[in-house]
């Protein structure tokens, strides 16, 4: 098998794009593989729905950074407290972690956690979350109209992240914090020398720095639900002298710009801080009662995502540049583009009572598969797209709009948790290229989108190819011819499938694997095959491949 790189340009997608006159999706992959174009014949057939996915294991479109499948806790409800740590529960460990919690998230392997906000950050002032627990001052956390203990602090979420295997991500303070504030925490956490904030650290027994790599430069700053919000240009201008600031404490950190899936909001603040940021983030939270009316509004995710990019090569030109709008810190420059991070991205419709006081925690969201369904074509959307997205913070982890969920006694594993895991385990780090050809469906307001989705990514290495496919059809299976070029597939492989009795069906404390991951063998698979894949179903086919 020849895995060469056949990497596809920028401007070579915009070129095809524009000619092919088609979706931008169809015009990605159009043209690039005779394999794709020879191969794609849905079968014929009476009555049954056909499809056909063809995949080119020659050619590599782009890397996967594995941090696409992480993960985001918020000082909201139970997800800190009564989520991740109990302290005095039997659930706890000595630290006052749970412990089934704790191997919940291993299990998935979150590779990245987000932490502590969210819209709480925006009132959070980090060094009342340090040193004796019985000294941490109570405040009243403003965002969520809740009482905050500050027992969790910057110490717990590191030790929290070790223990999880996860990188640490943290957002800044930018509603009522200074970048002095910011630029402490930085030292804090990651200063080496003979200096204030990093003695703190090792006074309260932290001898290491914790080298956390990843900031947030505030959030949904944009807002006016969040403390402090402000116009593009107040953001823009407070963010630019903050991550200045952290860079020059540590310059190694990577940086997350507030973004806002709008052009004019983003170009304002990637013109200033072009040669500061790595990242700018995008929040998307979809959901709808309607099935069909859900699951089309992947397409306005990738929407957002496309309008994004969008913004990020109109400012492109400036990077590397010192210009009167763009600070140039030449020992930090990125020679990369700036890159996305969706570091907030979930369903969310159902408990939605953001400002209601008389409700004890509001926002946590009971999923069911439809909402599955949902998440795995948001994961193959980031596969697919991982050239631009090369990080993504499902929100939340536990509890409030969380894919865990706990009481005193135990927990449960939300519908949700399933593609995360799965995704995350079995899928290789080289996206492939991949044409579907599928009936689709309409909704309100959402036209033309395939039942069938796909994504195929190999792991070299191990010489595994998976192919994770979602069948939105709500009642039928859908026949699909699957032809593997540029590789000889082994025909035994390893079939996983999320599904359940009806789109409808969740998990509860009582019934915890009315969804779950199945795992099957499969003996049928080769360079051109047949599968069925059943209706409301994820499946991950993973071949072996020479
Ligand atoms: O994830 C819940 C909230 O949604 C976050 O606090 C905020 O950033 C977003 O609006």
């Amino acid at each position: 098998m020849s895995f060469q790189k056949n990497l596809i340009t920028r401007r070579d997608f915009l070129r095809d794009s524009a000619r092919a006159g088609t979706s931008v999706w169809a015009a990605e992959l159009a043209l690039k593989s005779s394999v794709l174009q020879a191969s794609l014949a849905v079968p014929a057939g009476e009555g049954a729905l056909k499809a056909a996915i063809a995949v080119d294991a020659g050619t590599v479109l782009h890397h996967i950074d594995p941090n696409i499948y992480g993960s985001f806790t918020e000082h909201i409800g139970r997800i800190i407290y009564g989520g991740v740590y109990e302290e005095g529960s039997q659930l706890s460990d000595e630290q006052g972690f749970r412990k089934d919690v704790l191997n919940a998230a291993r299990e998935w392997g979150v590779p990245v956690l987000r932490w502590p906000g969210g819209d709480f950050v925006s009132g959070y002032h980090w060094e009342d979350g340090i040193g004796p627990k019985e000294s941490r001052p109570r405040r009243y956390n403003a965002a969520w109209y809740e009482e905050e203990s500050n027992h969790f602090g910057t110490d717990e979420f590191i030790e929290y992240c070790r223990k999880i295997g996860a990188e640490p991500y943290i957002c800044v303070n930018l509603g009522t914090g200074t970048i002095e504030e910011a630029a402490n925490w930085v030292e804090y956490c990651n200063g080496t020398g003979n200096t204030f904030y990093a003695n703190l650290r090792r006074k309260y027994g932290h001898q290491d720095p914790y080298k956390v790599r990843y900031w947030g430069l505030g959030n949904e700053v944009y807002g006016d639900w969040q403390i402090g919000h402000k116009n593009a240009e107040d953001y823009a201008k407070i963010a630019l002298e903050c991550g200045k600031m952290m860079k020059w404490v540590d310059p190694s950190i990577r940086l997350v710009a507030c973004g806002l899936p709008e052009i004019e909001w983003n170009r304002v603040v990637l013109e200033k801080l072009i040669n500061i940021a790595d990242y700018i983030s995008l929040h998307d939270y979809e959901g709808n009662e309607d099935y069909y009316e859900e699951l089309g509004t992947i397409q306005r995710l990738e929407h957002n995502i496309r309008l994004t990019a969008a913004a990020i090569d109109l400012t492109d030109s400036l990077r590397g540049k010192p210009t009167a709008l763009a600070f140039s810190l030449p020992e930090v420059n990125s020679k990369k583009p700036i890159q996305i991070a969706c570091d907030e991205w979930n369903i969310w419709y159902r408990k939605h009572d953001l400002f209601r006081r008389d409700i004890p925690n509001p926002v946590e969201e009971k999923y069911n598969l439809r909402d599955a369904l949902w998440i795995a074509s948001g994961l193959n959307l980031f596969q697919r797209m991982g050239d631009r997205v090369t990080m993504a913070n499902l929100a939340q982890m536990i509890n409030s709009i969380g894919a865990i969920f706990t009481n005193e006694r135990g927990m449960f594993l939300q519908t949700i948790y399933f593609p995360m895991k799965l995704y995350r385990r079995e899928c290789g780090s080289q996206a492939l290229a991949c044409k579907v050809e599928s009936p689709t469906f309409s909704s309100k307001s959402f036209k033309d989108v395939p039942y069938l989705d796909a994504s195929a990514t190999l792991d070299a290495e191990r010489k595994k190819l998976a192919v994770t496919v979602v069948n939105r059809h709500k009642s039928q299976p859908i026949g699909a011819i699957l032809k593997i070029g540029n590789a000889k597939v082994g025909s035994k492989a390893t079939l996983f499938e999320i599904n359940g009795a009806s789109p409808e069906i969740e998990n509860s404390f009582s019934e915890l694997e009315n969804v779950k991951i199945v795992e099957k063998g499969f003996s049928e698979a080769g360079e051109k095959f047949g599968y069925v894949f059943p209706a409301h179903s994820i499946t991950l086919l993973k071949l072996s491949v020479t």
